[in-house]
C-alpha cells in the first residue's frame, strides 16, 4: 500500500501533515527527577522549559535532538545526554493527537494485533521427472520441518516463468519432495516451486502496518484517547498478509494500517522518530 502512493500527491500530505503539526501546548510540566534540574540547568539558557514541552520524541529522537543542541551551543556534559533523552522521551514521548487527526486529510485505519493463522510461502526449485505431472525437489532441513503431504504448491516453469502450474505436496520424505501438478512441461524441465505453509496461530499484524526503519520496524500505535505513538517491535515470520509480532505488542493493541506511512513521514519531519 506504501509503495503506490506517487510523489505529488505524498508531497500534499506532508505539507498538510506539518501544517497540522504546529505545536500544542501540553500543559505539562516535566515531572520531578534528577533530569528535571538539568533542563532547567542547560536547556533553559537558550528557551523556556514549557517551550521544550511542545516537542516529543522517541528515546532516539531526543538524542539527535540533544546532540543538535549541543552544535547550536548548548553544554551539556556527554555523559547526562543518553538519560536525559531516556527522561525526556518518557516525560515527552512522540505523539500524534486525536483531534490533530481528526482535523487531517489523512485518514487512519487501525487493526487489532492479535492470534491469527500464519502463512507462508515456502520457496524452492523442483525438475519433472518421468511420470507426467510430477516434480521432485530437494529442500533445506528447515523448510523439511514445515513440509506435509497435500499442502498447496505453486510451480513457475523456471525457463519463461509465464505460466503458473497449480498442485500439491504427494509425498515428504525428509528433504526430499514430490509434488504433483495438474500438467507440466517436458521432463527435465526446471520449476520455481512455492509452497504455502500453515504455521498455525501466531499474535500478528497486517504487513502493512510494520514500517522497516534499518534493522528495526516501528508500528503507530492507537491508544484509547485516539492519540497515536510510535512503539518498536520486534517480528518473527512474515506470512503473505500478516507478519508475527515476536515482541513489543499484545492482542488487542490498535496499529494504524492504512495511513501509517503519512504518520511515519510526519514523525520523520519532526525528529520526532529516530533517526
Ligand atoms: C545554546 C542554545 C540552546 C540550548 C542551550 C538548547 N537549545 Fe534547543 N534550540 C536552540 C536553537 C537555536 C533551536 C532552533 C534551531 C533548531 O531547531 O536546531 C532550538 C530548538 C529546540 C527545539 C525545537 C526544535 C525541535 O527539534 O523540535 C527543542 C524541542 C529544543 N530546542 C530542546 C532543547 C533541549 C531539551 C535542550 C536542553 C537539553 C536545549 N534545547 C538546549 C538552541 C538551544
Amino acid at each position: 500500500m506504501r509503495g503506490i502512493i506517487d510523489r505529488g500527491r505524498r508531497a500534499v500530505l506532508c505539507a498538510a501533515l506539518l501544517a497540522l503539526a504546529d505545536p500544542i501546548a501540553r500543559g505539562a510540566e516535566l515531572p520531578e527527577a534528577p533530569e528535571q534540574a538539568w533542563v532547567a540547568q542547560y536547556c533553559t539558557k537558550c528557551h523556556e522549559s514549557a517551550w521544550i514541552a511542545l516537542a516529543g520524541g522517541t528515546e532516539a529522537g531526543w538524542t539527535a535532538r540533544i546532540r543538535r543542541m549541543v552544535r547550536r551551543g548548548a553544554i551539556i556534559p556527554a555523559e547526562r545526554v543518553a538519560p536525559l533523552a531516556r527522561y525526556l522521551a518518557k516525560a515527552l514521548p512522540a505523539r500524534v493527537r486525536a483531534d490533530q487527526l481528526a482535523n487531517s486529510p489523512i485518514s487512519v485505519t487501525v487493526s487489532a494485533a492479535e492470534s491469527r493463522p500464519l502463512q507462508v510461502w515456502l520457496r524452492s526449485s523442483g525438475r519433472a521427472g518421468a511420470i507426467a505431472g510430477r516434480l521432485a525437489a530437494t529442500v533445506s532441513e528447515e523448510q523439511a520441518a514445515l513440509l506435509r503431504v497435500g499442502q498447496r504448491v505453486r510451480a513457475f516453469q523456471l525457463r519463461s516463468r509465464a505460466s503458473m502450474y497449480q498442485g500439491r505436496v504427494e509425498a515428504a520424505n525428509g528433504r526430499r519432495l514430490e509434488v504433483s501438478l495438474r500438467s507440466t512441461g517436458a521432463p527435465g524441465e526446471d520449476y520455481l516451486l512455492e509452497i504455502l505453509v500453515d504455521l498455525g496461530p501466531h499474535l500478528s499484524v497486517p504487513n502493512e502496518a510494520v514500517i522497516e526503519e534499518g534493522d528495526r520496524q516501528i508500528v503507530y500505535l492507537r491508544e484509547a484517547s485516539g492519540d497515536v505513538v510510535p512503539r518498536t517491535i520486534r517480528t518473527g515470520r512474515r506470512g503473505e498478509l500478516y507478519v508475527e509480532v515476536v515482541e513489543g505488542l499484545r492482542a488487542g493493541d490498535q496499529v494504524v494500517t492504512f495511513g501509517s506511512f503519512f504518520i511515519d513521514a510526519e514523525f520523520r519531519m519532526k525528529g520526532l522518530a529516530d533517526m
